[in-house]
């Protein structure tokens, strides 16, 4: 296999699965080839990923059937709808149960084109080509997928397995800066949960990371991918650990929320939310106070948001409660115990989370 390319496996038995990483993953032919039997694909895009990269990947998919389905950019188009009108197109066409769909764009065309295979003949194959870094360390990488519901962001889908995973660093090269910066907080997020040297890399790569060095990328990108799927292979149905992927996330969702949607990427409210619960740890005495400032100078450092002075923290815990990890009442949240050590717990002080947003938000 090509050098600069690095391979890594999910290991849940029969759904196993190699993700590719690295510059020209696109043109690895004789790896399409094996994960994609397939003679009809069904190649799933958006209007500003396809006119990038659509043809390179309808090339390496030759000499199969590839119909190509081009659907609106936009979180506000992860809909039913737009599934509905990928099953369409796998029927008009007669695609059997031995076809594949490949997603070709961001976590919202990855979770979309992955739903309707889920969902189309109770379940065809799909090949996850993610093209923002968010994507490639997230979103491509364990099974979950679906659409959002009026009633509220991904409360529709399925578990459903990718048969291999193409993370080509060099599409990277189109991604807006902000976008890459939002899929650093994702990728700094693995370090703090589990890995502390991968934390202490990160902090002394920062600058070779946003200044796109493919190599330094590809190490990023596979470390990533590596912790999650070691977790996700512990736990494919989020039953336990699986819930630590979601560190920055309960602060973060409700940042989002109570922003409409509208001024904070996912990865910016994640990266925010994660200094949120390092500073509820240190209240605890989990962590200390260098810790936090740790993080918060590492998420600086990436260009990522760290003050939400102008929020309000009433809204925020408002918001927090009605968040789905919620069980039994009580906020689970995940909290660090050390940099790159986390827990998922519901056994903390609420007044210390009170805490941290009164002295946090505004
Ligand atoms: N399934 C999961 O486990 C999981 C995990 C995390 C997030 N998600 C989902 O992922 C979605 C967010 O994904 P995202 O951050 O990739 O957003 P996105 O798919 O909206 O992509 C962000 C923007 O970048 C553009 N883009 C994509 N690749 C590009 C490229 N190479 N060059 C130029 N522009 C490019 C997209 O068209 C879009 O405008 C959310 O819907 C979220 O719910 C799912
Ligand atoms: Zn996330």
């Amino acid at each position: 296999m090509d050098p600069n390319v690095q391979r890594i496996d999910v290991n849940l038995g029969k759904r196993s699965y190699p993700i590719f990483i690295g510059a020209g993953t696109l043109r690895l032919r004789a790896e399409f080839d094996r994960a994609i039997p397939a003679r009809d694909v069904l190649l799933v895009t958006n209007t500003t990923v396809g006119p990038l990269y659509a043809a390179k990947v309808a090339a390496a998919l030759e000499p199969r059937r590839c119909i190509q389905l081009e659907l609106p950019d936009g979180e506000t188009h992860k809909t039913l709808a737009n599934v509905s009108r990928m099953l369409d197109v796998l029927v008009a066409n007669r695609f059997a149960r031995d076809a594949c769909v490949v997603a070709l764009g961001g976590g919202v065309v990855g979770d979309m084109a992955g739903f309707a295979a889920a969902c189309y003949q109770r379940g065809i194959a799909f090949v996850q080509i993610p093209t923002t870094l968010l994507s490639q360390v997230d979103s491509s990488v364990g099974g979950k997928t679906g659409v959002n519901h009026p009633g509220g962001k991904n409360l529709i889908g399925a578990f459903h397995q990718p048969v291999a995973v193409f993370a080509d660093t060099d599409t990277l090269a189109t991604l807006p800066d902000r976008e890459l910066r939002a899929g650093l907080a994702e990728v700094i997020k693995y370090g703090l949960i589990v890995d502390k040297g991968f934390f202490d890399w990160l902090e002394a790569n920062a600058a070779k990371l946003l200044s796109r060095d493919t190599a330094a990328l590809t190490h990023a990108i596979k470390r990533s991918c590596e912790i999650k799927a070691e977790i996700v292979a512990r736990d494919e149905h989020e039953r336990g650990d699986r819930a630590l992927l979601n560190l920055g996330h309960t602060f973060g969702h409700a940042i989002e929320s109570a922003t409409n949607y509208a001024t904070w990427l996912h990865g910016e409210a994640v990266g925010a939310g994660m200094l949120l619960a390092a500073d509820l740890s240190q209240r605890l005495g989990w962590v200390g106070a260098e810790d936090v400032a740790r993080v918060e100078r590492v998420l600086q450092l990436f260009g990522l948001r760290t003050d939400v002075s102008t929020l309000s923290g009433a809204t925020l815990a408002d918001k927090m409660k009605i968040d789905k990890k919620v069980a039994a009442g009580r906020i689970r949240l995940v909290l660090l115990k050390a940099i790159g050590k986390s827990v998922v717990t519901g056994d903390y002080d609420d007044a210390a989370l009170r805490e941290t947003l009164r002295v946090r938000c505004g």
